[in-house]
């Protein structure tokens, strides 16, 4: 089924009704304006910058405001691909206490295929883009069709339809056609998944790219969408119990997989709530993305039917209600355990963590577009609004950091009690880290880790920024602050490939307390500062998407797709990495489609609400009293 094109209510598209009927016509010319805008970017950074080295900005050069071209890609992680590690080049074994070394300047190779992609961008109608292009992988088949060939073999099938895609296809270089894989791990359910290379299991999460993938292509795939959303809501509803405990109605499953019932001679499911994963933690970002990929297919296919069925409807309110409850919070935050995301062991991200954060915002902003509001849904709508702008005011006064910022954190005073405290949470200037002081450039900022009593964890966390921007928790400035981060410390979040999961890495004493000797996240590796394949970044600055797709273009295909890449740099194959990882994979496609195509855009990211009342950025004043 090819779907009709993206259309996006002019300005604030938080007021979108759940009904086609509400849509204004002058939808249209949004989508030419952002096209029309991309097109002059995309010809201001080709005739301005040669070196891929340095950093421009096509604001600067052009004079032109790109606010609305929405820039979004999903970055991928590449490296120098199986050589061996050549210590004393400029990858070093990492080894550095306060995090801050290692930056070595990446000389980017010229990459034919991304010159060549963009520059066709200006002859290129919109929507032409299909299934070839990206560099290619060596065996003379361009990038892109590998990564759609790859894809398809992950497809898992349920009584004959694709539900989802298998997390990985490790094979050890064997080819498998997704037939053999779906009947080869459907009847041997219970082999090791791990040590196969294959994982059989159906993460949520990590479906999410893959959905993208199939709605942004030019002959949009929806169906193994809907198969996804409708069969995830179905687990929804099952009594989740870990021991003698049950998991609240909402939760939605971290993953899934189909197996064959030898007893009963027929396939069935069997999903994980966080009862098999590590540290036994519920996956709390499963439900937010749930949302967010519902919203994506409602607004690529206009398919409303979807999004309005009673059961989904209900699915979308569970996962509310657990978030939306009154009880002792005092922060409009969502308090979470260690392990409950992305980063699913412990990584001291327990609180507040701002990938959470910013994906229950990212939810509730689709959930507001989706709910009807018959019923309970008017006053379900009330409480997500006010959410809404307290989530907001929060996060950015205060998870927002930048040189100013962290200049008034270090002369804060403390043991203010009152009401007009100016150090809210108590935070004591000597825990800050040393690293930051060296990491925080003059220009640039970005949200930190984790903000709660007495502790703000000023690591830099990937996915909670991308999310935050992506979303519009962060303020058109924050979302410029952030890519001005990324730009001035280009060395130390993104080295060889995009993009660090964590930095700096945790090591030694702290590695030992905060993650209690996990060998699997040993520094710069894996979640303690390996680099990820997928970053999604929404910014008016096309190079630095180019020059991302540039690097994952050397390396990622060549590299067998690995889940991640592992040192100070990025340069290395992660240790435990598998290959073939599907969202490795993915997120190629989907940066390419969006980056190809503008319009894409439009299926993940959320306008600005001018209505969430904007925060007064008020700089402490506490050491001025
Ligand atoms: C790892 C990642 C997790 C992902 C899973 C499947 O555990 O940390 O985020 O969902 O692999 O790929």
């Amino acid at each position: 089924m090819s779907r009709p094109p993206v259309l996006e209510i002019a300005g604030d598209d938080s007021q979108q009704k759940t009904s086609p009927y509400n849509l204004t016509p002058t939808e249209t010319e949004n989508l030419e304006t952002v096209a029309e805008a991309w097109k002059h970017v995309i010809r201001d950074v080709f005739s301005t910058r040669t070196d891929p080295n340095i950093h421009t900005n096509a604001e600067d050069n052009s004079g032109r405001t790109v606010d609305n071209v929405n820039i979004k890609t999903t970055l991928q992680s590449c490296s120098n691909g199986g050589g061996p590690a050549i210590y004393g080049d400029s990858e070093v074994v990492p080894n550095n206490s306060n995090g801050g070394g290692g930056k070595t300047t990446s000389v980017l190779k010229p990459s034919p295929s991304v010159g060549i992609s963009l520059e066709n961008l200006l002859e290129v109608p919109i929507g032409s883009s299909g299934k070839n292009g990206g560099a290619e992988n060596g065996s003379g088949m361009s990038m892109m069709d590998e990564a759609w060939e790859q894809l398809s073999r992950s497809y898992v099938y349920f009584k004959g339809q694709r539900v989802g895609t298998l997390a990985a296809i490790d094979t050890g270089g064997e080819t498998l056609n997704y037939n053999q894989v779906a009947q080869q791990y459907a009847v041997t359910p219970y082999i090791s998944c791990f040590s196969s290379g294959v994982r059989i299991q159906v993460f949520v999460r990590d479906f999410v790219p893959c959905g993208l993938a199939c709605l942004m292509k030019t002959d949009a795939d929806v169906d193994i969408v809907k198969n996804f959303l409708l069969k995830t809501l179905h687990l929804q509803g099952w009594e989740k119990r870990i021991d003698n405990f049950t998991l609240g109605e909402g939760v939605m499953p971290a993953s899934f997989k189909v197996i064959q019932d030898p007893d009963r001679q027929k396939e069935v499911l069997q999903a994980d709530f966080g009862g098999t994963a590590i540290g036994r933690v519920a996956p709390v970002d499963s439900g937010f993305w749930w949302i967010i990929l519902l919203r994506s297919y409602t607004k690529c296919t206009h398919d409303y039917s979807l999004s309005e069925l009673p059961e989904v409807q209900r699915g979308m309110k569970l996962i509310l209600n657990l978030c939306l409850s009154d009880g002792f919070d005092t922060f409009p935050t969502l308090l979470c355990a260690d392990g409950c995301s992305m980063i699913d062991r412990r990584m001291g991200i327990y609180g507040y963590p701002i990938e959470i954060q910013a994906l229950f915002f990212f939810a509730l902003r689709c959930a507001r577009q989706l709910l009807k509001p018959e019923h309970d849904g008017k006053e379900l709508i009330e409480r997500i609004d006010k959410r809404i702008t307290a989530l907001s005011y929060h996060i950015q006064n205060y998870y927002w950091l930048d040189f100013t910022q962290l200049n008034n954190i270090y002369r804060y005073k403390t043991e203010e009690y009152s009401h007009t405290a100016v150090n809210k949470f108590n935070v004591i200037p000597e825990s800050i880290p040393d690293w930051v002081f060296e990491f925080m450039p003059l220009r640039g900022g970005y949200f930190i880790g984790n903000v709660s009593p007495a502790r703000m964890d000023f690591r830099w966390f990937l996915v909670g920024n991308c999310i935050a921007i992506l979303s519009c928790l962060a303020t058109p400035a924050q979302a410029t602050a952030v890519m001005d981060l990324i730009e001035e410390r280009w060395a130390d979040l993104i080295g060889e490939m995009p993009l660090k999961i964590a930095y700096p890495a945790l090591e030694g004493h702290q590695w030992r307390i905060v993650t209690g000797c996990d060998p699997k996240n040993t520094r710069w590796s894996y979640h303690n500062g390996g680099s990820w394949p997928a970053a999604s970044i929404k910014t008016g600055r096309p190079q630095i998407a180019k020059r991302a797709i540039e690097l994952v273009e050397q390396r990622l295909a060549k590299d067998g797709w690995p889940e991640y890449y592992d040192g100070i740099s990025g340069r290395y194959i992660g240790k435990q990495a598998r290959k073939y990882q599907t969202w490795s994979i993915t997120g190629y496609l989907v940066a390419k489609l969006m980056i190809e195509n503008p319009s894409n855009l439009l299926i993940i990211s959320l306008e600005e609400d001018k209505k969430i009342a904007k925060p007064k950025l008020t700089r402490s004043a506490s050491w001025t009293c």
